[in-house]
C-alpha cells in the first residue's frame, strides 16, 4: 500500500520542497497550510496523490481534523513533518504577550498538537515524526526571545517524543535549518543580516529549500530506521563554528 506523509506549512518554502520530494519518492502527501489561496494553487499544480488541508495547525480541533482527513483520503499515516512556523524578531521589552503567544502557538503548540493527534496512526505504521526547529533554537541571538525559545522547546519536544514513542516503533527527529531565502526569512533578514550570515557560515552562503528537504526526507525514510532523537543542523556549518570570526578567515 502507498505510504503517506503529512507536511504542515506546505504551501511554500521548505514545506513545499519537502512535499514534492515525498511525491517523487512515491508517497501520497497531505499538504496542510492556513494560507488557503496559495495552497489551492499548489494542489492544482501537483494534482495526483495529494490533498490540500487548509488548517491552522495551532488549533487543537484542526490537528485532529488534519489526521482524520488524511486517513479518509489515504488510509494511513507513515510520516508527519511539523514544518509550519512563523518568525517574529523583536527585543525582549517590545515582545508583548500577544507577540509571544503568536509565535508559541504555531511553532510549539502546533508541533505538540499535530504529533499527539497523529500518534495513533503512526503507531499502526511504525512511522516517523520530523520536527523543524532552527539554528535559533541551538544558539541564542538577539531579537529572538520568542522565536529562539520556541525552537529550543521543539528540540526538547523531539527528544521527549523519541524517548516515549520509541517503544511503539515511532521515530522522532529534528532538523534545524540555517538561513534559506524563503518568504519567512526574507521578511526578517535585511541585506546587512544576509551579509553577516555569509560571514558567519563556513560554506559562505544560504541553503536552499531542496537541501533541507533532502535531509528531512532521508530522516523519515527506512534508510534512517535506527535514527531517533537526533537534532541535525542543516546550516552550512553555522552551529559547529565557535570562534568563526570573519577576521580570522584567510
Ligand atoms: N527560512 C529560514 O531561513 C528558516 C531558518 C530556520 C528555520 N526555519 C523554519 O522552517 C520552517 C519553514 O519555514 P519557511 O522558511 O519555509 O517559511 P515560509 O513562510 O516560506 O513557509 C511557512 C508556511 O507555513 C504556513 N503556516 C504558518 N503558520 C501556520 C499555521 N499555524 N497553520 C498552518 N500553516 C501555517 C505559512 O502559511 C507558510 O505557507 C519554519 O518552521 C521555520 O521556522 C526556516
Amino acid at each position: 500500500m502507498q505510504k503517506c506523509a503529512i507536511v504542515t506549512g506546505a504551501a511554500r518554502g521548505i514545506g513545499l520542497a519537502t512535499a514534492k520530494q515525498f511525491l517523487e519518492q512515491g508517497f501520497a502527501v497531505a499538504l496542510v497550510d492556513r494560507d488557503e489561496p496559495e495552497l489551492n494553487k499548489v494542489i492544482e499544480d501537483l494534482r495526483e496523490n495529494v490533498i490540500g488541508l487548509p488548517y491552522d495547525i495551532s488549533i487543537p480541533e484542526n490537528a485532529e481534523a488534519m489526521v482524520a482527513d488524511t486517513l479518509n483520503a489515504f488510509g494511513r499515516v507513515d510520516v508527519l513533518v511539523n514544518n509550519a512556523g512563523v518568525a517574529d524578531f523583536g527585543p525582549i521589552e517590545e515582545t508583548d504577550f500577544t507577540r509571544w503567544r503568536r509565535v508559541m502557538e504555531t511553532n510549539l503548540d502546533g508541533v505538540f498538537l499535530c504529533s499527539q493527534a497523529a500518534t495513533p496512526a503512526l503507531k499502526e505504521t511504525k512511522g516517523a515524526i520530523l520536527n523543524i526547529a532552527s539554528i535559533s533554537g541551538l544558539r541564542a541571538s538577539t531579537l529572538r526571545v520568542a522565536y529562539g525559545t520556541s525552537k529550543a522547546a521543539v528540540i526538547q519536544l523531539t527528544q521527549q517524543q523519541a524517548a516515549e514513542l520509541g517503544e511503539y516503533g515511532i521515530r522522532a527527529n529534528c532538523v534545524c535549518p540555517g538561513p534559506v531565502r524563503t518568504k519567512l526569512a526574507m521578511a526578517v533578514h535585511s541585506q546587512e543580516i544576509i551579509d553577516a550570515y555569509h560571514d558567519a557560515i563556513p560554506l559562505n552562503r544560504y541553503g536552499t529549500e531542496d537541501e533541507l528537504a533532502n535531509v528531512i526526507t532521508f530522516l523519515c525514510s527506512d534508510k534512517a530506521s535506527y535514527v531517533t532523537g537526533q537534532i541535525v543542523a542543516v546550516d552550512g556549518g553555522f552551529q559547529s563554528t565557535g570562534v568563526g570570526l570573519p577576521a580570522l578567515r584567510v
